[in-house]
């Protein structure tokens, strides 16, 4: 049987990382937020003085990356997205940690991995996939609101300012640019809360399964 994989892309605060865990614990999967690879590179090739703008630089940090250091909570910081948007331009980068989301990917029953090329470069053939957005506006004030509950202060319009230029970066690059795949089902969370929005995930991704079960020829797992 093929991994029942669940890709969930889209911008940043748009409620994929919610949504993904929500995912995870309703299909009894295991979950990897991607951009906390990106954020490690980044808050790493910073930390030990490289140019964030050297691509081998950036992409020798990603390949001695290792899951132990995604716990730090340096990486949930408003810095650390500016500096993980910064080295995911890097097509080294990403080849990098191209492996490490396969592998996750691959386990035998399946996982959730969210970020923003899932669909379209690391798991194309998902079976389940979902790219969630919402307004920049409405983004922002989610993104405003969790980094002023964990201390960190900063003005709305700024976080406004940097979703918009995540957003501009992001889609631009050449290397994997954010993008929703042909096949991947919009959900706009711009008007929904958070018990909406997973209500919402879990009836597309149900739906998604008895597609995959049936192409699998099985009757449920
Ligand atoms: O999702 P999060 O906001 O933590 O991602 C931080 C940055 O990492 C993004 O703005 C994006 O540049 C990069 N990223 C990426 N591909 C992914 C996940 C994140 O390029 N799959």
């Amino acid at each position: 049987m093929t991994p029942f994989v669940i890709a969930v892309d889209g911008p940043a605060a748009s409620g994929k990382g919610t949504v993904a865990a929500r995912l995870g614990d309703l299909f009894g999967l295991p979950v990897l937020d991607t951009g906390l690879l990106y954020r490690a590179v980044g808050v790493l090739t910073e930390r030990a003085g490289g140019d964030l703008d050297d691509a081998a630089a950036a992409a020798a940090v990603a390949a001695g990356l290792s899951a132990a250091q995604l716990g730090d909570p340096a990486l949930r910081t408003r810095a650390a997205g500016e500096l993980a948007s910064r080295v995911a331009v890097h097509q080294q980068v990403r080849d990098a940690l191209l492996a490490f989301q396969r592998d996750f990917a691959g386990q035998p029953g399946g996982a959730v991995l969210d970020g923003r090329d899932i669909g379209t470069v690391i798991c194309p053939g998902a079976p389940a996939k979902l790219y969630v957005t919402a307004t920049p506006e409405v983004r922002a004030e989610r993104r405003w609101k969790q980094l002023s509950g964990q201390g960190e202060p900063v003005g709305y319009a700024d976080v406004l300012a940097d979703i918009r230029r995540r957003d501009e970066r992001d889609g631009a690059r050449d290397a994997a640019p954010m993008t929703q795949a042909p096949d991947a089902e919009l959900l706009d969370t711009t008007e929904m809360t958070i018990e909406q929005a997973a209500d919402a995930a879990r009836r597309i991704v149900e739906a998604a399964r008895a597609r995959w079960q049936a192409s699998e020829g099985t009757s449920g797992r």
